[in-house]
């Protein structure tokens, strides 16, 4: 028996103040464009922003649906959209950020378990890593280097060869 183990750092910057210009533009973006989700079931908007390797910018909101399970996340409407505009086109960074309407909003959030997979498919795809930068209205900011580092011992299409 041989133990394995896994392990990935990320930054943790205290505010937006301490990121680069282009970062702390994305994030405010990703803050703004928060008020164009449609959550009325969930009042938890969230808001994406993403920088494309052609210098493009696509974004994403959730999308919820009376029906509950129909509702898509932030993250998947925009990798739908910046496939279908820009297919092939890489993703350089991309930044998440939502507006709890019930609660507080002072701490990044982290994509959900379908949303890491999808991430990791158009990594695969384009063939480079989706830089992830996580926040909230206010409060501390993570950057992480590769969506897939969130995804350990992940399923992806090299495994139905
Ligand atoms: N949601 C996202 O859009 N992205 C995330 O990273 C987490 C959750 C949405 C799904 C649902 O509309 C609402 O937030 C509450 O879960």
């Amino acid at each position: 028996m041989k133990k394995e183990e896994y392990s990935f750092s990320f930054e943790v910057y205290n505010s937006i103040d301490d990121l680069l210009p282009g970062d702390a533009r994305l994030v405010s973006e990703a803050r703004n464009v928060t008020a164009n989700a449609y959550a009325p079931y969930s009042h938890f908007n969230v808001g994406a922003v993403a920088k494309l390797a052609n210098g493009q910018t696509v974004i994403g909101t959730n999308q919820e649906n009376a029906a509950y399970p129909v509702g898509i996340c932030a993250e998947r409407v925009l990798l739908s959209s910046a496939a279908t505009l820009f297919p092939n086109i890489a993703i350089d960074t991309l930044a998440i950020s939502y507006n709890n309407k019930n609660g507080k909003s002072n701490h990044p959030i982290s994509p959900c378990g379908i949303c890491r997979q999808t991430l990791l498919e158009y990594e695969d795809r384009v063939k480079q890593p989706i830089r992830l930068i996580l926040s909230g209205l206010e409060g501390k900011i993570y950057i992480i280097k590769k969506a897939s580092q969130l995804l350990p011992l992940s399923f992806g299409g090299d495994d139905l060869k």
